[in-house]
């Protein structure tokens, strides 16, 4: 990218504002994605595009909606995306929560197709690639326009028409489903054709991208090269890679070594009552459907009934973080995760043990970290997922007596990590009851050997390396095309 001009578009800001007590504070990426890009943008001195939602973004804008970033120091710019409360309705809380993300998850149960929320998702994929059309309108060089994810499908069409000299990738970071799935949205020939206007397109799996060039294959006459994994398609040619994101594991291992985890944990233990000879598991995650935490809950209550030796010294502790509330399947998931949290602990607990502590507060990254070091089993078991970072997340902070992970068959980072973590299916309570037995009782050694390999790969396959992944295949691309010009 050296000699070229980077803007990265995503729904999700880096930075937002807030008004607090008259005064305006900023809101700074707390890991993740964000936090990972925020670095390479900062040496990369490009743009961002994404979503403005504090309630004070507005105010600290000039003319052109961009604010320089980070503000004690800035290096790039964040040029923001107004939205109406139709579109946040519409594109976000509609078409994007409730057509994509069920539908790449497989539950198409859930597709709600109404024709105003595809009419604000094209509105507002148009929006995006506005601002991206305007704030790369000066630049002396070609732009390398990296698009993240489901909310944009439809941008990089409206990019490419006005701009057929830049270089534009799109990571898709949900799962791609079948095309006997994907056929259920009726705007399935849109949203491939969106997604072809980028000259790179990635996901976390091989099976991701096999699924998407099947489905490019049937709906569109595109000519699909699955030998170079690569699509033609109205004058440009696509590739498709697998690209699997990984984390940034040092910076999470520092946090769970640090005093602040360490403080965090003795106090956390103190206010609910978790005694220090207990076993710990612990579930991570943003209260969505795809988690699996009502399927985790049935196999634990399953364990506890079966295995009463372990009731009074086996505590699960579970950190939900509300998510996308407003939407009906959302809303109604925390209402039952809450009762069935409720239910469980009124049928196995006593007066100094409660089976399952449940909190949707915020925690610092150090207590999330602490709650990873001191687990001694760390339950991913999404019903579906594209990735997982929780699971790297929970292995990198390993750095104690380590705990083992147990994960979903179903989830993307099964692929890299099934062979050391104990795998049970989300939906088989039975199975999942068994496996949560072996997990403790394997032998410390064991547990150490597993959550040794387990690391190797999480630090080797971090997120600095997808980082060069990334850039090094759109370089590897950019050469191909000018040596057949
Ligand atoms: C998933 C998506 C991200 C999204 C995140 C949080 O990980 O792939 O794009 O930002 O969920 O969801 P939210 O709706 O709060 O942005």
């Amino acid at each position: 990218c050296d000699d070229r001009e980077l803007v990265v578009v995503s729904n999700r800001e880096p930075y937002s504002h807030a008004r607090e007590d008259g005064e305006v504070s900023v809101d700074r990426p707390a890991g993740g994605l964000t936090a990972a890009l925020d670095p390479v943008m900062q040496t990369a001195e490009g743009t961002w595009v994404a979503w403005g939602d504090g309630d004070a973004d507005r105010e600290v804008v000039g003319p052109d909606d961009a604010v320089a970033v980070p503000p004690e120091d800035p290096a790039y710019d964040l040029r923001r995306v107004w939205l109406t409360d139709e579109q946040v309705e519409g594109y976000y809380r509609g078409y994007s929560n409730q057509v994509l993300w069920p539908l790449c998850h497989l539950d198409t149960a859930k597709l709600t197709p109404r024709e105003d929320f595809w009419s604000a998702y094209r509105e507002t994929n148009a929006d995006f690639a506005d601002a991206i059309l305007d704030s790369t309108a000066d630049a002396d060089r070609d732009p390398v326009v990296w698009f993240q994810d489901y909310h944009l499908a439809l941008a990089p069409r409206r990019v490419r028409e006005a701009r057929s000299d830049a270089f534009l990738a799109h990571f898709w970071h949900i799962p791609w489903p079948s095309w006997d799935v994907f056929r259920a949205c009726p705007q399935y020939e849109h949203l491939l054709d969106g997604l072809l206007a980028n000259d790179l397109v990635g996901f976390h799996t091989d099976a991701y991208c096999r699924n998407f060039l099947d489905c490019v294959d049937a709906a569109t006459d595109a000519r699909v090269d699955r030998s170079s994994r690569s699509v033609s398609y109205r004058g440009r040619r696509t590739f498709v890679r697998a690209l699997p994101l990984g984390i940034d594991a040092g910076r999470q291992a520092a946090l769970a070594e640090s005093d602040a985890a360490t403080e965090w944990w003795a106090q956390f233990r103190e206010t609910h009552g978790i005694d220090a000879s207990e076993t710990v598991a612990v579930g991570v995650e943003r209260l969505d459907y795809t988690k699996g935490i009502e399927p985790r809950l049935r196999a634990l209550e399953r364990f506890w009934a079966e295995n009463p030796e372990w009731c009074g010294n086996f505590t699960y502790v579970q950190k939900g973080t509300e998510s996308r509330s407003g939407i009906p399947a959302y809303d109604a998931l925390q209402d039952r995760v809450a009762a069935e949290v409720e239910r469980i602990n009124d049928r196995f607990g006593t007066d100094d043990w409660t089976p399952v502590v449940y909190t949707t507060d915020h925690l610092p990254e150090e207590g999330i970290a602490a709650l990873y070091r001191e687990a001694d089993l760390g339950l991913v078991t999404p019903v579906r997922d594209g990735m997982n970072l929780v699971a790297k997340e929970f292995v990198a902070a390993q750095t104690r007596d380590p705990g083992v992970l147990v994960l979903s068959e179903l989830a993307g980072a099964t692929g890299q990590l099934g062979d050391e973590a104990v795998v049970v299916h989300p939906h088989d309570a039975a199975g999942f009851a068994d496996r949560i037995g072996d997990a403790l009782s394997l032998s410390r050694a064991e547990s150490r050997r597993r959550a040794a390999d387990l690391q190797r790969e999480v630090h080797a396959e971090d997120v600095y390396d997808w980082l060069e992944s990334t850039f090094e295949t759109a370089a590897a691309i950019e050469r191909g095309r000018r040596s057949v010009r």
